[in-house]
């Protein structure tokens, strides 16, 4: 096993985690968050400016790589990282999430799940040794389990059957595996606590080096998503790095994090970037307003990076006259803006002062709580 995870301070205030996570490409400072790159692009910036805007740390699909180019093209590059040129760390996901979210036309046996390929229809499977075959090819420090996220309202009965299946999966894919990536497992249960913490329960008995928490932020509400991290924060072993699949909005973070998350991964600050929505130290804006037309003030004037010197009346410009530069810059501000969010909440943990920096981070930026 290539990771290792050393816990350095809980917060008194919060529970919260501080910590380094050991990789062979880089030491991490944890909580941490993970921009994602799902076509081994961080989309519209390059490797220069991920390390400027990152921890070093960030995410690729399996799913997406896989059927384009093909691992087999970037095993022969080196893996992920010598294909994009990304000499930092990295992470991939397993396919499985995204077979069920791009896909409508899909069944699920024991085996693995037989699908159609979401643009040009033709028939694929994916199973648990396969998608560990292709993450072994894709050359990440961390990969993950092959599992199925179902969807929260499922019932008891669907559920309860889906997590002793993605549990046979795990098992197949550890078997499977045989570099030394780190392989996590996925918790899955969605928001019924028996299963959630059987799920935990029979996932932690097959030893992974880190636990992932999927099946959340899909759909439920912030409360109840809140619910299962508190319930699973006094289950999860104090000596692996505890992840949270597809969270990452600012407020999710701080609650995450108080709840015992090491690490995030989220499109949204990305997506939203090039949607032109920006992450501010004072709070959430939408540049192509009117309001910004003669603003020259920059994106962020409380987060000072090379991207200060463009006014928000420029970037609105890039926007409406559909500039890429705009969602280069965008994008640049909003993980920027994480970044610096994560380190100040580093900062608050090694303080024991996470609590009130989460309230003063709350009013600061504009949410009600
Ligand atoms: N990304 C976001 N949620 C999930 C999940 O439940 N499973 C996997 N594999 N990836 C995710």
């Amino acid at each position: 096993m290539a990771i290792r995870y050393e816990l350095l301070h809980t917060c008194k205030q919060s529970g919260a985690r501080y910590g380094l996570l050991h990789t062979p490409h880089g030491t991490f400072e944890t909580p941490i968050f993970m921009p994602v790159g799902t076509q081994a692009t961080v989309k519209t910036l390059t490797p220069e400016e991920i390390k400027e805007v990152s921890d070093g740390l960030i995410l690729g699909n399996t799913y997406h790589l896989w059927l384009q180019p093909g691992d087999d093209i970037i095993k022969a590059h080196g893996g992920i990282r010598g294909f994009m040129k990304w000499d930092g760390a990295l992470l991939t996901d397993s396919g499985g999430f995204q077979v069920f979210s791009l896909n409508s036309i899909r069944k699920i046996k024991e085996e693995g799940v037989y699908f159609r390929h979401h643009k040009n229809g033709d028939m694929l499977f994916l199973s648990p040794e396969k998608a560990i075959e292709i993450q072994e090819n894709l050359g990440a420090d961390i990969i993950m389990s092959f599992d199925e996220c179902p969807p929260h309202d499922a019932t008891y009965d669907y559920m309860k059957d889906s997590i002793e299946r993605t549990l046979r999966w795990a098992k197949r894919g550890k078997d499977a595996h045989k570099t030394d990536q780190a392989l996590f497992g996925i918790i899955q249960g969605g928001l019924d606590d028996e299963l959630r913490l059987y799920s935990a329960k029979k996932t932690i008995e097959l030893d992974f080096p880190g636990y992932s928490i999927g099946g959340l932020s899909v759909g439920e509400s912030k409360e109840e998503m809140y619910r299962i991290l508190d319930l699973l924060k006094p289950v999860m072993p104090t000596d692996k790095p505890r992840y949270l699949m597809g969270v990452g909005s600012p407020d999710d973070l701080v609650e995450g994090v108080i709840r015992g998350v090491d690490m995030f991964d989220c499109v949204l600050p990305t997506r939203n970037a090039r949607h032109g929505t920006a992450f501010t130290t004072e709070g959430k804006i939408q540049i192509r307003n009117k309001r910004f037309e003669m603003d020259f003030s920059p994106l962020d004037p409380g987060l000072i990076t090379p991207i200060s010197k463009y006014s928000k009346s420029y970037v609105r410009h890039l926007f409406k006259a559909e500039e890429i530069l705009g969602m280069r810059i965008m994008t640049y501000q909003n993980l920027a803006f994480l970044k610096h969010l994560m380190s100040e909440i580093r900062q608050a943990i090694k303080e024991d002062r996470l609590l009130d920096f989460k309230e003063e981070f709350f009013k600061k930026y504009g949410y009600s709580k």
